[in-house]
Order: structure tokens, then sequence, then C-alpha cells
């Protein structure tokens, strides 16, 4: 064998071992490089082709081809290898096992609230009402000038505002609707206004600076105040039970004369007295009276011809009562623990 064939045999065999021992891709590239490149060892051999007589230049280029077959299936093979391993190492990891559980969907739940005013919303729609909505931010005219409340009236300083300008607030009440549905002027009104209302108090187990009414308006020809009776009794007994008794107390509003608060029969102990209704067998419900008529007069209607009853209930105390939840606060926490239960 002569010394070219030697070299060249060795030189193959030297890439054979190579190949054997790589370990990455990356490896079999530079082996490529140092074998077959070209200032790889196999073509150095060629290059020294100008020395070999030239009878036997085909032999040599003969050898060199038939090495650098070699090399290049060697290295094909292997490189077929690392891409099958990898593929096999990425099934392994991406494998998904669809025997687990899958996350479940969490359904919400309607806040107490929500719940109490749809309660309410249905009963009185059930007699004919129509819902209806007023800005939050309102003027001062409409929460309290309009509703017979003058500046400088004792009135307003029971409701702690949140005053935004000196005459735009956070409305103190939901009684402010009742002035803007009256100077639309279209009449007969049978209406339930609910929304949020703000004052400044202090958060306690009964209170919070931001929280909900339910203002109620009724404008017709020959509204009596067995009309404002007869319909709260019905509301009370459709919300509390039909056993429901209902008590009014006179009481003073500057938008109603004569005004009242309702009472409703205690609908755990029926009126006996017990932990609920603090022994008195009573609970305090809302506000309500006939609509004052210098409150007609200032939203443009003829007291003598029309009037009506209004009437105000705190939400938040209607799903307190009815859920008998102790404190307010827990209204909203927003803690699902809570909420669940509704
Ligand atoms: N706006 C009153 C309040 O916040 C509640 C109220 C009382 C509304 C009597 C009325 C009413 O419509 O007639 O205390």
């Amino acid at each position: 064998m002569s010394e070219i064939e030697k070299k060249v045999k060795e030189i193959e065999a030297g890439a054979a071992d190579a190949i054997r021992s790589a370990d990455t891709v990356d490896r079999l590239n530079e082996i490529k490089v140092s074998f077959l490149g070209k200032k790889g060892l196999l073509t150095s051999v060629l290059k020294g082709m100008k020395n070999v007589p030239a009878e036997e230049r085909p032999k040599v280029g003969k050898w060199v081809n038939d090495a650098r077959q070699s090399i290049e299936s060697a290295l094909a093979e292997r490189r077929a290898r690392f891409e099958e391993e990898m593929l096999t190492r990425r099934l392994e990891s991406e494998k998904i096992d669809v025997t687990l559980p899958a996350k479940k969907q969490r359904m919400g739940h309607r806040h107490p609230n929500t719940i109490a005013l749809e309660e309410v919303e249905r009963i009185f729609i059930g007699m004919g009402y129509e819902v209806v909505e007023g800005p939050e931010i309102e003027y001062d005219e409409y929460n309290f000038t309009k509703l017979n409340i003058p500046p400088n009236h004792p009135a307003k300083d029971e409701q702690d505002t949140f005053y935004i300008t000196d005459d735009i607030l956070l409305r103190t009440q939901t009684s402010p609707v009742q002035a803007r549905i009256m100077e639309q002027g279209k009449l007969p009104i049978r209406m339930i206004a609910p929304g949020r209302v703000f004052r400044s108090d202090e958060v306690d187990a009964t209170h919070s600076p931001s929280f909900h009414q339910i203002e109620g308006l009724v404008i017709d020809k020959g509204i009596t105040f067995a009309d404002l009776k007869g319909t709260l009794d019905v509301f009370a007994k459709k919300m509390f039970g039909e056993e429901t008794k209902t008590k009014f107390r006179p009481h003073h509003f500057p938008f109603t004369e004569p005004s009242a608060e309702m009472d409703v029969s205690c609908f755990k102990c029926g009126g006996k007295g017990c932990r609920f209704c603090k022994g008195e067998g009573w609970i305090e419900i809302l506000g309500c009276g006939m609509v004052h008529p210098h409150v007609l007069e200032m939203c443009g209607l003829d007291p003598e011809e029309y009037g009506g009853f209004a009437f105000g209930v705190g939400l938040e105390r209607i799903a307190l009562l009815k859920y008998e939840i102790d404190d307010m606060r827990l209204l909203y926490d927003n803690d699902i623990r809570f909420l669940e239960q509704f």
C-alpha cells in the first residue's frame, strides 16, 4: 500500500472515530469542517496531488472520493440518530396527560344587593312601575333646593355631603330623580329609581360613605295617602312574606307632607320581639309621604290638579334584613366565600 493510500485510510479511520464519539450536532459540524472543509485533512491530500506522478493521480482521486463518501455518510447517519433522539426527547417532555382533570370554569354569584334590587324591581314592575335612573353627580339644586330644602336649611347638614363645586355634589339621596322625572312633564308617573348615593359617613357595621337607595314616585290625579299605604303594604308582603304587617309612623321629610316612616312586623319572630328586631317586633324599612305641593310647583306641576306619593328605601338595609347579614361591610368586601352563599 502506498504512502498516500495509507494516509487516506488513516484520515478516514480518524474521522470515523471522531464521529462515533461526537455527542452533539455542533460537534458533527466541526468534524465535517476539519476533515472535509477547504482546509480540512482530506482536502490537503488533494492539494498535494501536484507531487503525485500523473498516472497515479486517478487512483489517488478515487481513494479520496471514497473516503469523502464514507465520512459523509457516517456524518449523515449520526446526524439522523441525533435528530431522532431529539424528537423522542421532545415528545417525552411535551406529552399531554389527557386523563388529568380540566381547569374548572368558576361561575360567579349575584351580589346580595343585586338579588334584593331585582326582587324590588320585579315587585314594582308587576304593579306597572317603570325603572329609571338619574345621575350620581348631581346639582345641589336637584339634590336639595327642588326638594324643598333651600340653601341654609338645617336639613342640609344632616346629610354630610361630598361637594365637587359649590353647586355640584355626589347625590346624597335618590330623591333628585323625582324632580328630574316630574320636570319632563310626562304624566301620570309611576317610577322607581334605584342607584348609588354618597354621604361623608364613617364606615361601620351599618354605615358606608357609598350605599344604594331605591326611590319611588307616583303622580296622577286623585292619588291619596290610602294609595301610598296600600302600595307599600303590598310591597312589604311580597318582599318579606304574606303574613307581614305594616305600620306607618308620622315623620318629617322636607319634600313630603304628610310624611311617614314605614315599619314591617319582624319576619323572624312575627312581631313578638326577638334579637333580630331588638325586642321591638317591628323593623323600620323606609321613608315616605305625599309629595309636597311646593315640590310639585317647583317641578312645573299644578298642585291643584296633580298630586302623588313618594318613598325611599335603603337597598343595603333590605339585603341585610332579607339575608340576615349583621354587618354591612360584608357586602363590600367581595370575599368569594361570603358571596358564594347567595
Ligand atoms: N331621601 C330620603 C333619605 O335619604 C328618603 C326618603 C324619604 C325618600 C321620604 C322619599 C320620601 O321619597 O318620600 O333619607
